[in-house]
């Protein structure tokens, strides 16, 4: 049955990762149909074939063979924390899981929870926490539409899922701990054969020039030359930025790349050391 020559990737079929998982695969230049409704596809470009599954199933499956490599929410994989393979940290779908309990309750700290029962679809994640917070209390596994417990007084709080809180929101409750911060992952079966490492080295390659070249800002800027020690100085660059002379042979126009995070700072800094027609542009993929 297993195919080494090609690996298989589950991803969700519908749900919170399964847009953006799929765009990072598109981003990486894999194409491959994907057809409502179909749950197995082949990339048409790249050895990698689709399994389209829920997500709290991911685990197993990427733990039993059927799949190689999955895409799932740290939280979920936590939860199962079956024999895989964490293998990368994607960088979206990012949410946390957090103990909320009615918003009208004045909530004074764990203490709250002790002796108290609480809603789940995360039970060992949450056993967990509590456990290590000395709290005893009584864990209600359901697997959805957990934030309605309270209301039905199944239950005095919840733990589940927060992303934008609009959930939570709109049942009265609000959020008084988190226990984890999540975000989309891959992971990985421990056996994998050689050949199919070498498939899944090649992806992780693609995926991480996406990932850089979100993160980085192409910038072209222009100044005097007896500024370009101090603005070379300020521009981080790959290696180091690239000098070209101008029409006007007392300036030059320089290239490099910044970072998102640190680049208004930087901008600022740019024009105070004289930098001029300061353009910036979005990098498609960047190979180091
Ligand atoms: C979670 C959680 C909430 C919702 C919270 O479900 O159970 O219902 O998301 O998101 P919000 O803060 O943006 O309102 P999830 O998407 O993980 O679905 P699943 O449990 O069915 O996999
Ligand atoms: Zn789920």
């Amino acid at each position: 049955m297993t195919d080494n020559s090609i690996l298989r990737l589950a991803i969700q079929r519908k749900g919170r990762l399964s847009e953006d998982s799929l765009s990072l695969i598109k981003e990486s230049g894999i194409k491959f149909s994907n057809r409502t409704g179909k749950l197995k596809s082949k990339a048409r470009n790249f050895p990698i074939e689709f399994l389209f599954l829920r997500d709290d199933d991911i685990p197993d499956y990427v733990a039993d063979g059927v799949a190689d490599i999955g895409i799932v929410g740290e939280n979920v994989a936590l939860e199962k924390s079956k024999k895989i393979d964490f293998v990368k940290k994607l960088g979206f779908s990012k949410c946390r899981l957090s103990l909320a309990i009615p918003k009208e309750i004045d909530y004074k700290g764990l203490s709250y929870f002790q002796h108290a029962s609480i809603a789940t679809s995360y039970p060992k994640i949450l056993q967990g926490f509590l456990d290590k917070k000395n709290i005893t209390a009584d864990i209600h596994e359901i697997s959805g539409s957990v934030e309605i417990a309270p209301s039905i007084g199944l239950a005095s709080g919840v733990c589940d899922i927060v992303s934008s809180g609009s959930t939570l929101l709109s049942n009265g409750l609000k959020e008084v701990e988190t226990i984890l911060n999540s975000e989309a992952i891959i992971i990985g079966n421990q056996h994998l054969k050689e050949e199919k490492k070498s498939i899944l080295d090649k992806l992780l390659f693609r995926i991480e020039s996406v990932q850089k070249g979100k993160n980085g800002k192409y910038i072209l800027l222009n100044a005097p030359n007896e500024n370009l020690d101090k603005i070379i100085e300020l521009l981080p660059g790959m290696r180091s930025p690239t000098i070209v002379p101008l029409a006007d042979k007392n300036w030059s126009s320089i290239h490099s790349v910044i970072n998102e995070d640190e680049f208004w700072e930087v901008i600022e800094n740019l024009r105070n050391a004289g930098a001029e027609g300061i353009l910036v542009v979005p990098i498609e993929k960047m190979i180091l």
